[in-house]
């Protein structure tokens, strides 16, 4: 049985101040919580990382937000697997839709990435999604193949199964308008037949999250399709209170 996985991406929000009081938070509420079927992961900015891995319990996940794929050099700007690492982090989310859209990141560049933290021993969380004028012209299925074979490529069915897969229509993404629970189903579904074809042994394994405007008022329902294993959550995981409603919804 998958164990289910809520994160949230706190994108460019929060100081380590803001971080630290969050994580004391989360320790107190974790304190009185049986978490069960249930993994918890925050994914600050890399200024806070350090703060929230030190300041929370071993079993909260802690993933970045990005990496580059070398390990050290003449990359301004840019953190390694290898750093990720040595502060005790768990895994990245790579490709997130903004990322793809304001860095111009691709499903190539994801693939250096992804390969670069399993190389390291960390989770790769990674994101697909198709935009809104791909989804009016019935292309999600055909966007998300695409982004599932470039950003998985040249990976055994080892490393595949390590890998975490956040189904994230762009179009719902901190707009409210969140995909239906037959959309989200379907395309779930659609991600592990695909994942199935590159390496069956994956396939029942292998966790798929949605995100897109889940909130404490619907992650309940995401959650109980069958092929949704968790939640990627933005706007509603910045505040304590409903971080915690969304935890307590799930356990
Ligand atoms: P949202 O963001 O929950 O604010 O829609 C989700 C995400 O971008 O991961």
């Amino acid at each position: 049985m998958r164990k289910k996985l809520l994160v949230g991406n706190w994108k460019m929000n929060k100081t380590p101040k803001e971080a630290y009081s969050f994580a004391l938070n989360l320790n107190n509420v974790l304190e009185h919580t049986q978490l069960n079927n249930l993994d918890i992961g925050i994914a600050p900015t890399y200024l806070c990382l350090d703060v929230v891995r030190k300041n929370t319990t071993r079993n909260v996940l802690v993933f970045a937000q990005n990496v580059h794929f070398e390990t050290q050099g003449a990359f301004t700007g840019e953190i390694s697997s290898e750093m990720l690492k040595s502060i005790d982090v768990e895994g990245s989310i790579i490709g997130h839709s903004e990322r793809r859209m304001y860095n111009n990141e691709t499903s190539f560049s994801c693939n250096k990435k992804i390969k670069s933290l399993l190389k390291n021993g960390l989770i790769p969380l990674y994101c697909v999604g198709e935009s809104e004028s791909e989804f009016n012209a019935n292309q999600t299925k055909n966007v998300i193949k695409k982004q599932i074979n470039e950003g998985l490529k040249d990976l055994d069915e080892k490393e595949i199964t390590q890998v975490i897969i956040a189904y994230e229509p762009i179009w719902s993404i901190g707009t409210g308008k969140n995909a239906s629970s037959e959309i989200a189903e379907s395309v779930c579904a659609f991600i592990r037949k695909e994942i199935a074809k590159l390496a069956p042994m994956a396939k029942d394994k292998i966790r798929i999250l949605y995100g897109g405007s889940v909130k404490p008022n619907n992650i309940k329902e995401y959650l109980s399709l069958e092929d949704v294993d968790g939640a990627l959550v933005g706007g509603a995981s910045l505040k304590i209170e409903s971080f915690t409603e969304m935890i307590n919804a799930l356990i």
